[in-house]
């Protein structure tokens, strides 16, 4: 395979514009799974849309191509070579955060079943965005001898790291909320959620940003302004929810930025 920049152009181009049109659309109604599928109960989906899948194996089938698309265009890479900087940050960063949401967070989540037209979006996004990102570090990425020197490698990685640190921790938090079989939700307490009511999200921000940072590629931070506009709507709605729910909600929590937003 050869890299084509326009290709590269192309798809990070639309993983922008799906991006805005998400942040459009999810701005003002929340996306339809955990706390949010029983407030959008008084809205019914049609039937077809209202098949579920235990929250384990969707979160499985979901990132899965996230993590196998890319290590399988490193496999298949012609003449095998894993040495070249780009294909070392991939294996590293991208591949080992899906390694992780795939492998390990889908076993150990106690979240409700998840709507299957959901899953199947999140799967074609992971093919996507999976091959996006394998193709470009895998064919196109080149890298300066010195890039491991450079401050955005370093700030990159340090920030992808921290990042990740934040996003697994506040994920164990909120499962820790909940006894295996208990599917009602409760104040989230401790590591970041005392400033804000999406922790986990805003871990996942930092950690793409730091991987844009460390690649210094479109694609890369295509992904990250991707993230901000899933996420972020997301953490907006979770704040919300909370402080209708819940009566005695800190009131100086944020939902998604410590002490600013
Ligand atoms: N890169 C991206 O674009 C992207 C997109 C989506 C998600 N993600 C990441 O995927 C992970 C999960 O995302 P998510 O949207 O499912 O996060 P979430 O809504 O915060 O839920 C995470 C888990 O915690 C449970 N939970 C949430 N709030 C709770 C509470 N107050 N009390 C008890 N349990 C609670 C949820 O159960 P229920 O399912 O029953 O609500 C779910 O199992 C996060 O780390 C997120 O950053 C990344």
């Amino acid at each position: 395979m050869q890299c084509s920049p326009s290709l590269v152009g192309a798809l990070s181009s639309v993983l922008v514009v799906l991006g805005l049109l998400i942040l459009w659309l999810y701005g003002r109604t929340p996306t339809r799974y955990g706390k949010h599928a029983e407030a959008a109960a008084e809205k019914p989906l049609p039937q077809e849309r209202r098949r579920h899948l235990p929250a384990k194996c969707a979160w499985f089938l979901q990132e899965l191509p996230a993590f196998l698309v890319p290590a399988v265009l490193l496999a298949l890479r012609n003449p095998p070579h894993f040495a070249p900087l780009g294909c070392r940050l991939l294996g590293g960063m991208f591949c080992g955060h899906y390694f992780h949401r795939t492998f390990i967070y889908s076993f150990l989540t106690r979240g409700r079943p998840f709507p299957l037209h959901t899953v199947l979006f999140g799967m074609l996004f992971c093919v996507y965005n999976g091959f996006l990102q394998g193709y470009y570090m895998v064919y196109c990425a080149e890298y300066p001898d010195d890039w491991c020197n450079d401050i955005r490698f370093t700030s990159g990685i340090l920030l992808f790291l921290f990042g990740m640190g934040i996003n697994i921790h506040s994920d164990f938090l909120l499962r820790k909320l909940r006894k295996p079989g208990e599917l009602n939700y409760k104040i989230p307490q401790g590591g970041l959620f005392v400033y804000v009511s999406g922790a986990n999200f805003f871990g996942e921000i930092l950690e793409w940003f730091g991987y844009a940072i460390a690649t210094w590629c479109l694609p890369a931070f295509a992904f990250a302004l991707f993230t901000v506009c899933f996420v972020g709507p997301r953490a907006y709605h979770h704040h919300r929810y909370y402080l209708r729910k819940f009566t005695g909600y800190p009131r100086s929590r944020k939902a998604l930025i410590p002490f600013i937003f």
